[in-house]
């Protein structure tokens, strides 16, 4: 559709029709519901942030549209879907990454240092040059850089450049030297990764990377509300209505209850940072009740925990995070406070020790509730536990999702960034199961969240997700035929997972992820029917609006050009999402 028109026409009528917040009507609309009893509808109603009706446009005639009434906008054959959430993502990283140096496109560890120099020339000269994104798996050396690579070009100041996978980072010279005394040893969870003759070469794994992270100088208030800003804008442009925000620190977590946020935040709590003490938070559109725990590390930096070597790195089967004992431990005593069990597993050895984990624990607790069912091998307690990634599995593992009513919670777009090196890394046993959608599917997993691990190996926009999960391909439509297409999901499944599934893996199903009355207004709109256009369509699809509890948070043609216009105002005054 002619989308000038759109925006001529609809934008400034939807704006007019939000006079009165979260009360609207919406007609000649394509609406796919996810409501299987009524799965599309050309109309809907809502009122005070609710959907209040939804069918053919004789539905705004009826009682339950009556507040929406004199709030009708035509959306000109628009497509509209539930709001869109991504289930799992970290926005302080994508926070920072905005304010960070761009090393995603680095071709080489010169490259890389040479485009964290260019960045540190306009930083304040007490800042530390903080970097993210490169990726040496797209180099022609194929091998981590070392801090010599980057003290050739930033002798003097203290560089941290994170991998793209987040699970590694390298500092120079400058930086190592403010970690004093850097420890003989690793750190649990960690690499202080050392040359032949012991010196270390700047490269620091999953936990060892705290050693720098806590001598660098913390974000201003002022800092990191602008930082903030920045993400809620760039998702509200995208379509997103929630983020499930794996990982939160503490502090993270007040930011949000203090900011007027534009999307809901499923906040989940580190496991490694408190004890389980903190209780349930329920306030605005701020959840906290999950808690993440690490299991493992990532296949790029060879720190998935596999059950056999990595094809290319012979004798290498990376990290467990915990023993058996600590894990279950851990899981049980955040389980206790009633808090949902999130852990990151990657590599095959990690799935197997978490899904052992969660198994024990389940049937610990069935034991203590006096066993009535104990037999059936069921988890009967709605928990809702989830394994984030579940990226390689073991082929005896897989049914164990379904069999034990633990989530697989998994990103599409991993499978696009990590394609070009998966089946060296695993070999083309292990390949097969590796992002293994419609084999968890057919095991009769019902729920698979889908996210985009945005700003680690993936990008904010969930239609690029939703493109990887259909095609398995990467953005530029290679591997033409799809890696291992046979694992692709429907259009409709890839679907749920950002809107049903997301919602169940939040216990919010009863009022989110579907456009049905009783439902919250939390709506996108698209220039384009996303169920039926060709695929690579979905790459080029233009978000329209997006809606989060009936507030119009995004509308094209609102501002022109609406990117950078909305960022700048998020910088100014306040440096908050709104109220500005
Ligand atoms: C619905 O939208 C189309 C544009 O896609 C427009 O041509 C048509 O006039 C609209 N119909 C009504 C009844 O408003
Ligand atoms: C949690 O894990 C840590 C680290 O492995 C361990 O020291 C601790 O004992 C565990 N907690 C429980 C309650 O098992
Ligand atoms: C949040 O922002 C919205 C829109 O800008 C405004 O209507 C609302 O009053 C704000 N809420 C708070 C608590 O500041
Ligand atoms: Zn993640």
């Amino acid at each position: 559709m002619a989308v000038g028109v759109w925006l001529a026409t609809v934008a400034l009528a939807m704006l007019a029709a939000a006079s009165r917040e979260g009360t609207f009507a919406w007609h000649n609309a394509s609406i796919y519901t996810l409501d299987d009893a009524s799965p599309y509808a050309s109309a809907l109603c809502a009122a005070d942030g609710w959907i209040r009706g939804v069918g053919d446009a004789s539905i705004l005639e009826s009682a339950a549209c009556a507040l929406s009434r004199g709030h009708s906008v035509d959306l000109r054959g628009a497509t509209v879907v539930p709001g869109l959430t991504d289930s799992h993502a970290h926005l302080m990283e994508e926070a920072a990454r905005l304010t960070q140096a761009d090393l995603t496109s680095a071709t080489s560890a010169e490259d890389m240092a040479q485009r964290a120099a260019a960045f540190a020339r306009h930083l304040p000269a007490h800042k530390w040059v903080q970097g993210f994104g490169w990726d040496q798996t797209r180099w022609a050396s194929g091998e981590f850089p070392t801090r010599f690579d980057v003290d050739a070009l930033i002798p003097d100041r203290p560089a941290f450049l994170i991998h793209i996978s987040g699970h590694a980072a390298l500092i120079n010279s400058a930086a190592l030297a403010r970690i004093s005394p850097l420890p003989e040893h690793d750190p649990p969870g960690g690499r202080i990764e050392r040359d032949a003759s012991g010196r270390p070469t700047g490269i620091l794994t999953d936990n060892a990377q705290n050693l720098a992270l806590r001598v660098i100088p913390k974000w201003s208030d002022a800092e990191a509300h602008a930082a903030l800003g920045k993400v809620l804008a760039e998702c509200a442009r995208h379509g997103l209505t929630g983020v499930h925000d794996l990982a939160a620190y503490a502090a993270d977590i007040e930011l949000y209850a203090r900011t007027n946020l534009t999307l809901r935040v499923y906040a989940m709590r580190r496991a490694d940072e408190a004890a389980p003490s903190a209780p349930h938070v329920r306030r605005g559109l701020l959840t906290v009740r999950a808690v993440k725990l690490f299991a493992d590390g990532a296949m790029g930096s060879w720190t998935a925990a596999m059950l056999e070597p990595y094809a290319d790195r012979p004798g290498e089967r990376g990290t467990l995070v915990y023993s058996d004992a600590a894990l279950e431990g851990n899981v049980s005593a955040w389980a206790e406070r009633g808090y949902q069990v999130c852990t990151h597993a990657i590599g095959d050895a990690a799935n197997r020790q978490v899904l052992g984990a969660y198994e024990r624990v389940l049937h610990a607790r069935r034991a203590a509730r006096g066993g009535a069912d104990a037999e059936d091998g069921q988890a009967c307690e709605d928990v809702r536990w989830r394994v984030e990634h579940a990226q390689m599995l073991a082929r005896a593992d897989v049914g164990r999702f379904a069999a034990l009513g633990v989530i697989p919670s998994m990103q599409p777009s991993h499978c696009a960034s990590d394609l070009s090196y998966a089946e060296r890394r695993l070999g083309p046993e292990r390949a097969k199961l590796a992002y293994a959608w419609r084999s968890l599917l057919q095991s009769g997993v019902k729920h698979m969240p889908f996210g985009s691990d945005f700003p680690t190996a993936g990008t904010v926009p969930p239609l690029l997700g939703l493109h990887a999960a259909v095609t398995r391909q990467r953005a530029d439509g290679t591997p033409a035929a799809g890696w291992h297409p046979e694992q692709r999901v429907t259009r409709l499944q890839a679907l749920r997972g950002y809107t049903t599934d997301a919602a169940y893996a939040s216990f919010r199903e009863a009022e989110l992820g579907r456009i049905a009355p009783g439902f919250r207004a939390d709506l996108t709109a698209f220039d384009r029917d996303v169920l039926t256009c060709p695929a690579a369509d979905l790459l080029v699809t233009r978000v329209l609006a997006t809606v989060v509890g009936g507030r119009v948070v995004f509308s094209r043609g609102r501002r022109p050009s609406s990117s950078d216009r909305v960022t700048t105002r998020l910088d100014g005054r306040c440096g908050r999402a709104q109220g500005c």
